[in-house]
């Protein structure tokens, strides 16, 4: 590709991950997506290669990503691969003239590279080739919460995580699975502690200031989406012993006291996009239930106080923490191109 508009032409598109929890959803998303014009190239690491994995009725072939892959012709990278992988071979996929849409956290913070959730910053898509940051899966679940109150104008965010086990991989579920039904907890594959049973306050490494790297990633990264550089996001991210879709207790923090924002809040939710608004309180909405829904669920919304809003937020950190958020930006990118 010269990275000139594509017009009608169709888009070649490679899954790298293509065996992993987020790269099989893609593959999913592919098969009903205007990407999906043609079949996706499958790439992992070499372990996998020449694994079969079926895609719309046909059986595709996963190659290994290495110095004799055959990359000629292909325009957007779906990435899903890891932060090393991605620092190895992105750059490469760019200076042969693709778009590379990645999951992983290597080039998040980087300035010149845009950190996009199609719902809150879509125009920082860029024309041509080039790597696109897809947040954490956490960010991106708040993000959807978030941007329809922006203009209320918190001061503060407290935002508290319930997160599945999926998210740390194939290798997080097969540890929920294999506690649960009586197999032993084995350090460090992936967690550093039994999950089966229990949680866990403390996702990644924690820095000087007690921080965790995961508390970390959603401070940084909400600052740079929401061009916001003051705002406050503090919390605590917890593993959970649930299989798929992060809930958030959020509470935003307010400067001044307002006795009608709630039902601003309300109605702002209710229409906004990407957003299910559950009505009932009694109601919420729980992860279980909510796994492969695309959109970001949203209950318990109240004001106890009148200088602040406490909401309760679910979403899929596969699909929209991940996957879907990449398909969406790809197509996004697609159409501008
Ligand atoms: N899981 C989530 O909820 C979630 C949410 C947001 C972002 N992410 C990010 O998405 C990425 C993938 O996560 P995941 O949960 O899907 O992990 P996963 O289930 O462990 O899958 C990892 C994938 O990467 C491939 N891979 C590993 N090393 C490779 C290499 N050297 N070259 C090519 N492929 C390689 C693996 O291939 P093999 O099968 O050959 O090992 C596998 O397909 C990570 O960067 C993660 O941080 C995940």
């Amino acid at each position: 590709m010269d990275g000139e508009a594509k017009g009608e032409e169709t888009l070649k598109v490679a899954v790298v991950g293509a065996t992993g929890v987020v790269g099989q959803e893609m593959l999913q998303l592919l098969e009903t997506s205007p990407l999906g014009a043609e079949a996706p190239h499958l790439l992992a690491s070499s372990r996998s290669a020449g694994q079969k994995v079926a895609w719309r009725g046909e059986e595709l072939t996963v190659l290994p990503l290495d110095e004799n892959a055959d990359l000629g012709g292909l325009d957007v990278f779906l990435l899903a691969a890891g932060s090393k992988t991605a620092r190895q071979w992105a750059p490469r996929f760019v200076a042969a003239g693709a778009v590379v849409v990645d999951n992983s956290s290597a080039f998040r913070l980087v300035d010149e590279i845009p950190l996009v959730v199609p719902e809150v910053n879509p125009e920082m898509i860029p024309i041509g080739p080039g790597i696109i940051a897809n947040p954490n899966c956490s960010t991106i679940i708040l993000l959807l919460a978030l941007k329809p109150l922006w203009n209320l104008k918190p001061k503060r965010i407290i935002a508290d995580t319930y997160q599945a086990v999926s998210g740390a991989g194939r290798s997080g579920l097969d540890a929920l699975e294999r506690e649960g039904s009586g197999g032993e907890f084995r350090v460090g594959d992936p967690f550093p502690f039994p999950i089966a049973g229990n949680l866990f306050p403390s996702i990644g490494t924690v820095d000087d200031e007690g921080v965790t790297l995961e508390e970390r990633k959603m401070l940084d990264e909400t600052r740079k989406i929401l061009s916001a550089p003051d705002i406050v996001v503090q919390g605590t991210c917890v593993r959970v012993p649930v299989a798929r879709c992060h809930s958030i207790a959020l509470n935003l923090l307010f400067d001044e006291s307002d006795p009608t924002r709630l039902d601003q809040a309300i109605e702002l939710l209710r229409e906004a996009p990407g957003i299910q608004f559950h009505e009932d309180p009694e109601s919420p909405p729980t992860p279980g239930p909510l796994a492969g829904v695309h959109s970001v669920s949203v209950g318990r919304v109240r004001a106890p106080f009148d200088d602040s809003l406490q909401l309760w937020v679910v979403g899929d950190q596969i699909l929209k923490g991940a996957a879907l958020n990449t398909v969406q930006i790809a197509e996004l990118w697609s159409a501008k191109n």
